[in-house]
């Protein structure tokens, strides 16, 4: 029977030892939290890096591929000075800063960090076509794996083979700077179609494709190497009807009520970030000491929750990073807190699912403020758990969830005074506004959810892989 394969970077299970013992966890990010609806759904297999297993005994390395593989998991393990390359050096060194248009992070010293990236998508090239029988989908996901596309083209000539960027594609003009442009774009040429979240994204592409290779510029597809390659826009989506269960669950409920009670009636404006510099935290915290300042009779009546969760710890730009806010949320909580209260209240980890749905039900206030993100899944999840249509959502018009969430108060997240104006007006907002506004996003994302989009994408590439009906040509 044909199957789907998913391929990513990681799987949405990590294992990993925990005092001697074997542990799966839950991956998080965007990309794991999305694709995991269609896996289930679908019986999807999926393919990539259970995390690193050096640690793990041979025994514990057997036991976790065998329950992998309950869960149709199929792991890639990489050695650690390898995976250290390709993820740390290029993935996330240079990858992820350019995309994200943060040039100054870009790792430009990365020969052999290229290198790497290079075996590495070969590896997984290796792992896709053993586990691939004719007729089955290949759906290859985000930045880690841009050159899998044209590999699994070499050697499955007739597969039908997708690829989404889960990420944002930056204008042409970022993108040039990339040494290995070129290779980038053949890479991903191998699929039949591509997906963005954005038309901007794929306009980016497009644009680049043609100043790289030269190909004419076309809006949903492109001819290269004789073959057409469609370009799609399918804006990823959540699994809204798991939140909105998770949201009116008695459980969930009762915690959200603890959290609204330890605020002691202040309106709670909350952050949930990876603690990831794209994410706009540093400029978001400033934003809030300008809140402070200016408004200090509503200095009492708001507190702020931030939920970092912990990401990428091994690269070093991520240390310095982490360093950087941990030392501001002392330095305002310093200058700004009292001996009853301090503004902000952070926490540097990761919170089980329940958890976080419970912050989105006690939180007045969403901020999400990301200098570039390709969708950001927590605005579309803080408004799915809204369920009584109630709640203010500030999204950055920087995120590419901002071209579809129209009613949410938009905010430049480089202007700090603009967020804090922005905080006061959410805060304030009249029930009755925030209900029309409400709606109207949790209608939209209940209609869009993951499901959708991944059939949509899903369709799209039947079509776009369909062999040309005969006669049909002219
Ligand atoms: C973003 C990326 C994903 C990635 C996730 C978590 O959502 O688009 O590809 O999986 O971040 O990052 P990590 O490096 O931990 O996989």
């Amino acid at each position: 029977m044909a199957r789907l394969l998913i391929v990513s970077n990681r799987l949405p299970i990590s294992v990993r030892v925990d005092r001697g013992a074997l542990c799966l966890t839950r991956s998080s990010g965007g990309l794991a939290a999305a694709m995991r609806g269609p896996h289930e759904r679908r019986c999807a297999v999926w393919i990539g890096w259970p995390g690193s297993v050096t640690s793990l005994s041979p025994e514990q390395r057997r036991d976790a591929d065998v329950a992998l593989a309950g869960m149709r998991a199929v792991p890639v393990h990489l050695g650690a000075a390898e995976q250290h390359r390709f993820y740390d050096g290029f993935s996330n060194g240079v990858l992820w800063p350019l995309l994200h248009y943060l040039l100054d992070k870009v790792n430009l010293d990365a020969e052999l960090d290229w290198e790497a990236y290079q075996r590495v998508n070969e590896r997984f090239a290796d792992i896709v076509v053993a586990q691939y029988t004719p007729g089955d989908a290949i759906w290859v996901h985000d930045y880690q794996l841009l050159l899998l596309p044209a590999l699994l083209r070499r050697r499955l000539p007739g597969a039908r083979i997708g690829f989404f960027l889960h990420v944002p594609f930056p204008s042409a003009e970022v993108f040039r700077i990339l040494p290995w442009r070129e290779q980038i774009v053949r890479g991903l040429l191998g699929a039949d179609l591509i997906g963005f979240h954005t038309a901007a994204y794929r306009r980016n592409f497009a644009a680049s494709a043609a100043h790289v290779l030269g190909v004419e510029p076309g809006e949903a597809e492109l001819e290269h190497d004789g073959r057409r390659v469609a370009l799609g826009v399918h804006p990823i989506s959540i699994d809204a009807a798991e939140i909105e269960r998770l949201a009116g669950h008695p459980g969930v409920r009762e915690e959200a009520a603890r959290i609204r009670a330890e605020a002691r009636g202040r309106k709670i404006v909350l952050g949930i970030d990876r603690l990831d510099y794209t994410k706009g935290i540093p400029r978001r915290l400033l934003a809030i000491q300008r809140f402070l300042e200016r408004e200090p009779e509503l200095r009492d009546q708001v507190r702020f929750l931030q939920l970092a969760v912990p990401t990428r710890e091994m690269a070093g730009a991520y240390a310095d990073f982490r360093r950087v806010v941990h030392e501001m949320v002392g330095r305002i909580n310093g200058q700004y807190g009292t001996t009853y209260a301090t503004p902000i209240h952070y926490m540097h980890r990761s919170l089980p699912l329940e958890q976080v749905v419970a912050l989105y039900l006690a939180a007045d206030v969403m901020l999400v403020t990301p200098l570039r993100d390709g969708m950001n899944l927590v605005a579309k999840e803080y408004v799915a758990a809204r369920v009584d249509d109630d709640g203010a959502l500030i999204l950055s018009e920087f995120a590419g969830a901002s071209s579809e969430l129209a009613e949410a108060v938009s905010v430049n997240p480089y202007d700090i005074g603009s967020v804090a104006a922005a905080v006061k007006q959410a805060i304030a907002m009249p029930p009755a506004e925030q209900q029309r506004r409400m709606a109207a996003l949790r209608g939209r994302v209940a209609t869009h959810d993951v499901h959708a989009w991944a059939q949509a994408f899903l369709d799209e590439l039947d079509r776009a892989a369909a062999p040309e009906p005969e006669g049909a040509a002219a």
